[in-house]
């Protein structure tokens, strides 16, 4: 009977400690990209034309195909040959990766092989931004530099070389949002530390910005 006690009361301390519904890290599993489609899309002038920053989501997720399009229009390789992406990068040094929060976890894309692969089991959307839509948002893409892959002799030459590659990418999930009808915008307002923090950065990763991407609120 003492036994049953001491077991009972090890199984209620572990579900006071871990809570109701404890996720593994194992769990989260890589996802597989689908191909991205290139016979879609509307002409680049009216897209150009319904480019736009938007505040309000809802909080339905992006189909998988969407997914794939988006990120493939972000910083895709359009040059299997060469590696090289949909986005212009400073001496090729292709220093952005791009990591998807979302509310089962959060992701890092791999351009080559077209997936997302797991980073954390948690929902770190609510981290991403100052703004309180980030929370329920579909995606939040966050723009992180790897300073270890510049090779400017001037310190403050990285940050510009890292912005501009990081403004390029944006402005391609931008494009594509206004062609597929999607609610997107870039955000600088972040906490930095905080969000560096919770996503495990090393000090030569820098969050540059973040940029919401879902279907407009009905
Ligand atoms: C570098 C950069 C940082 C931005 N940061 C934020 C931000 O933190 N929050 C926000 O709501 N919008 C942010 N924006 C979006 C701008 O507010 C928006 O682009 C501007 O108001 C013009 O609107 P438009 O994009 O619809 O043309 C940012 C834009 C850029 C280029």
């Amino acid at each position: 009977m003492r036994k049953i006690l001491v077991s009972l009361g090890f199984l209620v301390l572990a579900f006071l400690l871990v809570g109701p519904n404890p996720i593994h890290s194992q769990e989260l599993k890589e996802i597989k990209l689908l191909k991205p489609l290139m016979d879609g899309g509307r002409p680049l002038m009216q897209v150009l034309n319904d480019r736009q920053s938007s505040r309000e989501f809802s909080t339905d997720e992006l189909p998988l195909q969407v997914l794939s399009n988006l990120l493939w229009a972000a910083f895709g390789i359009n040059r299997p040959d060469s590696e090289k992406r949909t986005a212009p990068s400073s001496s090729n040094c292709q220093n952005i990766d791009i990591y998807a929060a979302m509310a089962k976890g959060l992701y890092l894309y791999g351009a080559k092989e077209n997936i997302l692969k797991p980073v954390l089991v948690e929902d770190i959307r609510a981290a991403t931004g100052t703004h309180s839509f980030v929370k329920d948002v579909s995606v939040n893409l966050i723009y992180v530099a790897d300073f270890s892959k510049l090779t400017e002799e001037i310190e403050e030459d990285k940050n510009y070389f890292s912005a501009a590659n990081t403004g390029f990418i944006s402005q391609n999930v931008y494009l594509y949002c206004a062609s597929e009808g999607l609610a997107t915008v870039v955000r600088g307002g972040i906490d930095r530390e905080t969000l560096s923090k919770v996503m495990k950065l090393r000090p030569d990763q820098k969050v540059m910005f973040a940029q919401s991407v879902g279907y407009p609120k009905k």
